[in-house]
């Protein structure tokens, strides 16, 4: 990119440069501008999702590819419940208390959990790059978004439990994580297979809380999965994960 930085090159359509005016602020397009001049972002195309915490954009990079740009709101109403998921975690070990401290760190946490599910051959979107509260990964969908699995199940339920049961042993066993925020609405159904999304508040197992994390988890996938007409308990999902140990 030559000359002087304009947010109207990567975001072109007027509408999306409002929306993204009005959210984020002079830093945020800083950090846009150094992921675009490392060629991870070329144009952002449109708004996949407008959350609470986050923005999440259909993007593409300088080599036409395309990738899914989430960027954090800094005032966000969930700082505070952030800290938890930040604080007893040993890699993030200097959190300072300003909201913009906090979610770089969120970004830099999201962006590390995701490489080391990636490691561990976790189905999650692939990490590319981060910059301040910027996140750059893999696109899951083809010209649309992959819908969430909450919108559009798997029709084979048990092909979707033995693969998730698989994916949370290698989270557990080789990436030594959890997930923390694991339900049908951070899962994606891409050509009915399953990518978990949205890995932000994952912590390390030796995180104070991450027992309750990994059980509240279960709890959700096995409700998801009764809810289907597969009827599951947390306990037996448990046992089916132990059982991976040492073959994942
Ligand atoms: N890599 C991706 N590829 C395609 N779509 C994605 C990707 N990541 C996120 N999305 C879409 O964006 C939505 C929000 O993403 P995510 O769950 O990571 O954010 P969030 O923290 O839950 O946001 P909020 O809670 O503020 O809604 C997802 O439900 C999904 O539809
Ligand atoms: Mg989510």
């Amino acid at each position: 990119m030559e000359g002087p930085f304009r947010i109207e090159d990567i975001i072109k359509e007027e509408k999306l440069r409002n929306i993204f005016n009005q959210v984020f602020d002079h830093r945020a397009v800083e950090a846009i501008h150094k992921l675009a001049n490392d060629g991870f972002i070329d144009c952002l195309e449109h708004i996949i999702s407008t959350g609470k915490e986050a923005h999440v954009y259909r993007a593409v990079d300088k080599a036409g590819n395309a990738r899914a740009v989430k960027i954090y709101k800094i005032e966000t109403s969930y700082f505070k419940n952030m800290r938890a998921y930040i604080e007893g975690d040993l890699r993030f070990k200097h959190i300072g208390h300003d909201k913009q401290d906090i979610i770089y760190q969120w970004t830099r946490k999201e962006y590390k959990n995701l490489e080391k599910f990636t490691e561990a051959e976790v189905r999650v979107p692939m990490p590319y790059a981060f910059n301040l509260n910027v996140l750059v990964m893999e696109f899951i969908g083809n010209k649309e978004a992959a819908p969430l699995l909450k919108e559009a199940p798997i029709d084979d339920l048990d092909f979707l439990y033995s693969n998730l049961v698989e994916q949370l042993a290698k989270m557990i066993y080789k990436a030594k994580l959890v997930h923390a925020d694991l339900s049908e609405y951070n899962i994606l159904n891409f050509h009915n297979e399953p990518v978990i999304i949205d890995c932000g508040q994952a912590v390390l197992l030796s995180h104070p809380n991450a027992k309750e994390f990994f059980e509240r988890d279960l709890q959700n996938l096995a409700n998801y999965f009764t809810k289907q007409g597969l009827e599951k308990t947390p306990e037996e999902m448990k046992a089916d994960i132990k059982a991976l140990k040492g073959k994942v």
